[in-house]
């Protein structure tokens, strides 16, 4: 267990700042999700954490003791990457001891240990079998399995599912839930592309922009109340939709945001009207996407099969108190909802 403080924080490449003053509490035990666009710095971060990269400038502290300058085997850390690099002439309990081995622990605990962590990632029946036995799920956790059996205080993730398949994606994801709950305490650091990934596997997530920390929340704060558009535009599948002009003026603000989902297609005084390009339909939700006149889409998401056709006409009014709304600069404005309106 550790708690982990980063405290302005800087990383450098040469002439290149990449983590330009990054400040973060993570808490013992808390699952930590890190998202943000490509290059903004999440995997330095993590390498920064782990002792792979030197730091510039700035603090780093586990357990309120400054690590800047322990090797990286000192740190009490694991890592999984995207690409899980298994030796591919060892069995799979020969690649989870390996670590364990070389660091000279008994072969009796070598074994308990891998057996204990085969079990927990449903590994048990494929101990025997070299990794190009596996499939890519199966291979992940594996790499995963590694981590784990170094018993680790603090296990750091970088994108560690994006090489799976969908339904595996998803199996894989609910194994590394229960994998935190069990392992009682154990600080995770996650990087992920995937909205579903941070939002049902974070404690809290930190969204980082162009090397800063752009907002940390937990998944539902940063849903109900993201501090910019950018936190706006970047949590939630799909986008939110956002207007600015004359759209945005009955509000008070420079732009406003409106989430799919709180959208309703209502017949009489709705708030814009528009013209149905294109309905996607999932079969439990139906994405209608408009042309309401501001050169961008608008996606309502209502529930289960609808049928709009394009060229319809619809009118169209976002639910009461679901309007973000925001200034020139991005930042946001205390929601508030339109008199009279609905
Ligand atoms: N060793 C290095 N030398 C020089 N520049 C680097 C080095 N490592 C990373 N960078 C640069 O730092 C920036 C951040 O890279 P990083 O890999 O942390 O991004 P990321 O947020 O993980 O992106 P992605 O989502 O694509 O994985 C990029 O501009 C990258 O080119
Ligand atoms: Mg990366």
């Amino acid at each position: 267990m550790a708690r982990i403080r980063l405290d302005n924080i800087r990383k450098s490449f040469g002439a290149l700042d990449v983590i330009k003053g990054v400040s973060l509490d993570i808490r013992k035990g808390e699952f930590m999700v890190f998202v943000g666009p490509s290059g903004c710095g999440k995997s330095t971060l993590l390498r920064l954490i782990s002792g792979l990269e030197d730091i510039t400038s700035g603090t780093l502290s586990f357990d309120g003791e400054a690590v800047n300058r322990y090797a990286p085997s000192k740190r009490g850390i694991a890592m999984v990457f995207q690409s899980y690099a298994l030796y591919p002439h060892m069995t799979v309990f020969e690649n989870m001891a390996f670590g364990m081995k070389l660091s000279g622990r008994a072969k009796e605990e070598c074994k308990s240990r891998v057996e204990q962590a085969a079990g927990m990632l449903q590994l048990s029946p494929y101990l025997e079998r070299l990794p190009r036995q596996l499939s890519g799920g199966q291979r992940q956790r594996v790499a995963i399995g590694r981590a784990i059996v170094r018993d680790p205080k603090v296990f750091l993730f970088d994108e560690p599912l994006s090489n799976l398949d969908a339904a595996l994606r998803v199996a894989t994801r609910l194994e590394i839930a229960k994998l935190h709950r069990s392992m009682h305490g154990t600080t995770m650091i996650y990087v992920t592309h995937d909205q579903v990934e941070a939002m049902t596997l974070a404690d809290r997530i930190c969204v980082l922009r162009d090397g800063i920390v752009e907002q940390v929340g937990t998944p539902l704060e940063l849903y109900e109340t993201p501090n910019s558009v950018f936190v706006a535009g970047f949590i939630g599948s799909p986008k939110m939709n956002f207007l600015t002009g004359e759209f945005a003026a009955p509000y008070n603000a420079y732009t406003i945001g409106v989430r799919a989902e709180h959208m309703e297609i209502i017949q009489q005084d709705a708030a814009w009207s528009g013209t149905v390009i294109h309905s996607e339909v999932l079969g439990s939700d139906t994405f209608v996407y408009l042309d309401i006149g501001t050169g961008e889409p608008l996606v309502v998401r209502e529930t289960g099969v609808s049928g709009h056709q394009p060229g319809q006409k619809l009118g169209v009014s976002p639910m009461h108190g679901r309007v973000h709304r925001f200034d020139q600069s991005g930042r946001a404005l205390e929601r508030m909802s339109l008199k009279g309106a609905a």
